[in-house]
């Protein structure tokens, strides 16, 4: 065996809970809160069994090699989508990739050297955390609160440099939170003081269940610097939690030198996204994004709120939870001292109940007492069960 001659960053890469967990789930009779995935029922199947139809029947360039960059009907659709969300770029400003979690391992890649600062939440979503730690670098607490300055950032980098700010400001997985638009406008101050990137992930930037869309941060700088060419937010989208995580396309809007050193990455990563996805994606945005949107937003929302009027009813005094404006997810607080891994052994074993444990969601191993609560994928009378199940689990 040769496990000895794996490189430094082989010694970081652990498992991951969440995908160790979905192995437990096929038992019977299990409700489960774990994984943050979309409802299969809603994907548009039918109008993606005739998207793939017809891009084959086209002729042969759904199957042939493609540009790096993306099939530009679909950058073309993104242009006009960024645009109603705020943001003004043109083609050459974005890149298509498979999944936003591929635009995180390449811009850890092209941010990272090794002992280089990453700043995050504490938590922040674990395919983050892994797609950087694979570049070794160091995390900090990134705080949008004014609770710590440019100057504690940088004399905490050390012998690296701080080099991003990675956060998800529309309904954070694993939180449900937003950051508002001060912290919005606070982050990008922060960014100028400390001459570092911003990176936006925009995954569950559709899904709002109340109160009106914030800009996202990429809009807000574009706002105060006049061109995306000024701006260094990198904003990551996906299709995934809209349309199909399967088909793994996501999608990078940016300065053009930024996008055109990561065309470089994924040249050397793996040429382009698929081309039949990418088409087949294109048409589905084109003719049913603005419809299906609507269907995801009434759905997940009555399942959001069938979660909190459980929770409100069957949680003991002392667990605190999140009150997400859209989403796949709510955050329990339980009571100091609770261990929300013990918590899930007894309640898969007690109650059948699976949910993630927060601890996996924090860079520096804290966070024990905390649970991951994802409400997309069980209609609400599973949701009022399931919370059930877990106000016994919590009184025993
Ligand atoms: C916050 C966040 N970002 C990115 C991703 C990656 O999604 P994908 O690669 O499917 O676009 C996820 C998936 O769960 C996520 O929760």
């Amino acid at each position: 065996m040769t496990q000895n001659l794996f490189a430094t960053r082989a010694s970081r890469m652990k498992a991951s809970e969440i995908r160790e967990l979905l192995k437990l789930l096929d038992q019977p009779g299990i409700i489960s809160f774990a994984g943050g995935i979309p409802d299969p029922n809603l994907f548009p199947t039918e109008a993606f069994a005739q998207a793939c139809q017809a891009a084959l029947s086209a002729g042969p360039q759904a199957l042939q090699y493609s540009v790096s960059e993306g099939y530009v009907p679909l950058r073309e659709w993104l242009v006009q989508h960024m645009r109603e969300i705020g943001v003004d770029c043109s083609v050459d400003n974005i890149l298509i990739t498979s999944g936003s979690q591929q635009a995180l391992d390449y811009l850890g890649k092209l941010y990272l050297s090794p002992e280089d600062t990453a700043l995050i939440g504490w938590p922040t979503y674990l395919g983050a955390i892994n797609a950087f730690d694979a570049y070794e670098p160091r995390f900090d607490r990134l705080m949008l609160n004014g609770n710590r300055g440019a100057a504690e950032y940088s004399e905490a980098a050390g012998e690296g440099a701080v080099k991003f700010a990675y956060l998800s400001p529309d309904f954070a997985n694993p939180t449900g939170e937003t950051v508002d638009l001060r912290g919005r406008e606070y982050l990008l101050n922060l960014a100028d003081d400390l001459n570092i990137a911003v990176i936006e992930d925009g995954a569950y930037q559709a899904l709002r269940y109340e109160g009106d869309a914030i800009p996202p941060v990429l809009a807000l700088e574009q706002a105060r610097k006049g061109s995306i060419e000024a701006c260094r937010t990198i904003y990551c989208g996906s299709f995934s939690k809209t349309l199909s995580p399967g088909l793994r396309v996501g999608w990078v809007v940016a300065a053009k030198p930024i996008i055109s050193q990561l065309v470089l990455v994924k040249q050397a990563a793996d040429l382009h996204s698929p081309t039949l996805n990418q088409m087949a994606v294109e048409q589905v945005a084109r003719a049913h994004f603005d419809t299906h949107i609507p269907l995801l937003r009434q759905t997940y929302g009555a399942r959001r709120d069938a979660m909190l009027e459980a929770l409100q009813q069957n949680m003991p005094d002392g667990v605190q939870w999140t009150h997400p404006q859209g989403g796949m997810f709510i955050w329990v607080t339980l009571p100091t001292g609770m261990n929300g891994a013990d918590l899930l052994a007894r309640a898969l074993d007690t109650v059948k109940l699976a949910f993630v444990p927060g601890r996996a969601f924090f860079a520096d191993g804290s966070g024990a007492n905390t649970i991951r609560l994802s409400f997309s994928n069980s209609d609400e009378d599973t949701i009022r069960e399931g919370i059930r199940r877990l106000g016994i689990v919590l009184r025993a």
